[in-house]
């Protein structure tokens, strides 16, 4: 398995076996984390982010895990700070930044461009989301998420609720469940379902794949909710048409399973009501604070640095 220089672009370009390596190299440096708070693994190593769209928890998580490592960063969290206002395309802001640093991690609105920075890189780059269609490391904090409360992923029934249309979580993560297998529900309002693509993908490798407009979250292990995407629909009238489609608060958890989890990438609005935080079942701050060891232990793999 080779991890020195590779791209993060798709969660489609790993394997099985190259997934669950991650989520053991991240229990180990979650454990190495319990230890020493900061290590000096990454010492004179830099880290570009580049972010050309908001985020809280990707960009921050990067920088933390990279300061934890010892390393530095550099970038920008706004496309609006960056050369792109006077016209620069993103191969040449990634061309520079490649010069700059030892790892570049990237978030565009444009699907693909995480790919396309790649083929113009001479470091690792990471994709942090590239519009609707990928979120890697999103999804392996996710699945080790998942496989830290259940010991398995093998015989879970996951149900993924919320925008399965323009979620780049929820595409990135049923990719990666194709490798494993859990029973999938899909709750959406009809004008948000799944990609076919995806679905046919799933069912091609044999997954028990169920779709839904109905919440019912009762034969649960894993309740993973997503926000309505507003900056991706088109036609605003439609995402005020949806953006109250289903709220999971108490009265939506009758029947649900005792050790069941409610998972969600964030940042939420109002899918899931603040009452179920203090529940048993509420998972998501902790699946956020999850990828720190995830993303310590990618900077490490994809620079060649053994932990
Ligand atoms: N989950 C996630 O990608 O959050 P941010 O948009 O805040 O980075």
């Amino acid at each position: 398995m080779k991890w020195e220089k590779r791209h993060i672009i798709s969660i489609k370009d790993f394997s099985r076996e190259e997934i669950d390596y991650v989520l053991k190299k991240s229990a180990e440096m979650e454990e190495r984390l319990n230890h020493e708070k900061t290590s000096s693994l990454m010492k004179n190593k830099i880290l570009a982010n580049l972010f050309f769209e908001p985020s809280t928890r990707t960009r921050m998580s990067f920088e933390a895990s990279m300061k934890k490592l010892g390393g530095v960063t550099i970038g920008f969290d706004s496309g609006e700070v960056s050369s792109e206002v006077k016209g620069e395309t993103i191969v040449d802001t990634v061309k520079i930044a490649s010069g700059y640093s030892d790892v570049i991690v990237i978030r565009h609105p444009v699907e693909g461009s995480a790919r396309l920075a790649s083929e113009h890189s001479d470091v690792p780059v990471i994709n942090g989301g590239d519009g609707a269609n990928q979120h890697p490391t999103q999804t392996l904090l996710d699945l080790y998420t998942i496989k830290k409360e259940f010991k398995k992923i093998d015989g879970l029934s996951i149900c993924v609720v919320g925008d399965l249309k323009y979620g780049r979580t929820v595409h990135s993560l049923t990719n990666a469940l194709e490798n494993y297998e859990a029973d999938l529900c899909f709750i959406s309002p009809q004008e948000l379902k799944m990609p076919r693509t995806i679905v046919k993908d799933l069912e091609a490798k044999g997954i028990n794949v169920k779709e839904s407009s109905k919440l019912n979250v009762k034969d649960c292990d894993v309740v993973y909710v997503t926000r309505i995407q507003k900056e991706r629909f088109p036609d605003p009238q439609e995402y005020e048409r949806v953006k109250d489609a289903f709220v999971l608060d108490i009265q939506a958890l009758e029947g649900i399973k005792e050790d069941a989890i409610i998972m969600h990438p964030l940042p939420r609005v109002s899918e899931i009501h603040p009452e179920i935080d203090d529940t048993q079942y509420a998972r998501y701050f902790q699946q956020a604070k999850n990828g720190i060891p995830v993303r310590m232990a990618l900077l490490a793999l994809v620079s060649d640095v053994d932990f």
